[in-house]
């Protein structure tokens, strides 16, 4: 069995995967969602000392299959680099005590092997990346073989959710809220410019629609409403939707690869699931999600990713493997 910890932002969480099997026999997360709401986003010192006194208590319940354990896997990048020192300062120290292989896993991949819990590879795959820190599309052949075709310039989809959210004083991570709001909006109210609509770049946009949708939200003032405010949201993330499809189109009728998947906590969201149905159909491509309960931050989908490292050896001396925080990207770039 392999164990996974992962730490990267405001999840602890903790799994324990059969490496023949592929089965998660063990997946606790301890979300601090809650303790981050009152500012409206993570602050990262508090994440570090909430995972200091969240991950040593799910250890504690995984200690009866020490004795089973072929490796420890970790997030080591990209990430908060403060949280990221928790995850790997826990894992490198069950490598050594119990003296087994130690295993960095690259945040990013985890999320796309999250297509891959309990079930064999897709390869190759043409993937769209949505989370709190990241809008990517990657082609992804191998591995070592993850190429970025598009990113985001400013602000990610999930991180544009949550500042949406707050701007109009509703919890965090806005992502789920909004999509409920959104549910009883209409997404016609309000008109949003969709970000580089005329723009040739494959690329990705968020902060132009951020200030598009504050200057609307002082227009209504302190007389806004429920109703006002689920139109807000409807018509926000009716913008975000067109201006994932656009790009996305751009890359789909350059690239032969039929599967496509789309991951990372955003794309939880069945407004946005759907209308990638449909342009799948349009482009004759075999979609994948995947389940809802792997898409945000988890444990499990790293211990994924480190079965395929494990028997490739790909492993790392506890005192070389180090934290290696959010950094810019471009086109073109490999998931290293
Ligand atoms: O993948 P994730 O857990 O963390 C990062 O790696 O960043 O993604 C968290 C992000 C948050 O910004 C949250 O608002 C967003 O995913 N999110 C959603 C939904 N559920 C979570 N965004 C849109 N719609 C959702 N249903
Ligand atoms: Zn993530």
């Amino acid at each position: 069995m392999i164990l996974s910890i992962e730490s990267s932002c405001d999840d602890s969480s903790i799994a324990i995967t059969e490496i023949d099997s592929k089965k998660v026999v063990f997946h606790k997360k301890i979300s601090q969602e809650a303790k981050h709401s009152i500012y409206g986003g993570v602050v990262p010192e508090l994440a570090s000392r909430l995972h200091a006194i969240d991950l040593p208590i799910i250890l504690e319940e995984v200690k009866p299959y020490f004795k089973h354990l072929k490796a420890v896997s970790v997030t080591n990048q990209p990430g908060l680099g403060v949280t990221l020192l928790e995850g790997i300062s826990m894992a490198k120290a069950l490598a050594m005590l119990l003296n087994i292989p130690l295993i960095g896993v690259h945040h990013l991949k985890g999320h796309i092997y999250s297509l891959f819990i309990e079930k064999e590879i897709i390869e190759p795959i043409l993937v769209l990346l949505i989370s709190g820190g990241h809008t990517q599309i990657i082609e992804v052949r191998g591995r070592d073989k993850m190429k970025i075709l598009a990113t985001s310039i400013d602000d990610s989809v999930g991180e544009s959710f949550d500042k949406c959210a707050k701007m109009m004083g509703l919890g965090y991570p806005g992502g789920p809220i909004i999509e409920k709001l959104a549910r009883e909006g209409n997404e016609d109210r309000f008109d949003l410019p969709v970000p580089l609509k005329h723009s040739p770049l494959i690329a990705f946009s968020l902060s132009g629609l951020k200030n598009a949708v504050r200057l609307k939200i002082e227009g209504l003032g302190e007389a806004i409403t429920y109703q006002d405010r689920c139109d807000i949201s409807a018509s926000f993330q009716k913008a975000i939707k067109l201006h994932l499809l656009q790009k996305s189109k751009k890359v789909f009728a350059s690239c032969d690869i039929e599967d496509f998947a789309i991951v990372g906590g955003a794309s939880a969201n069945l407004y946005i699931r759907d209308a990638y149905k449909g342009i799948c159909k349009e482009f004759n491509k075999n979609i994948h999600f995947a389940p809802l309960e792997y898409c945000s931050d988890n444990a499990v989908m790293i211990g994924r990713y480190a079965i395929e490292a494990y028997y490739n050896k790909d492993f790392i001396e506890p005192n070389r493997l180090d934290i290696n925080p959010t950094k810019r990207v471009s086109n073109g770039d490999y998931l290293l």
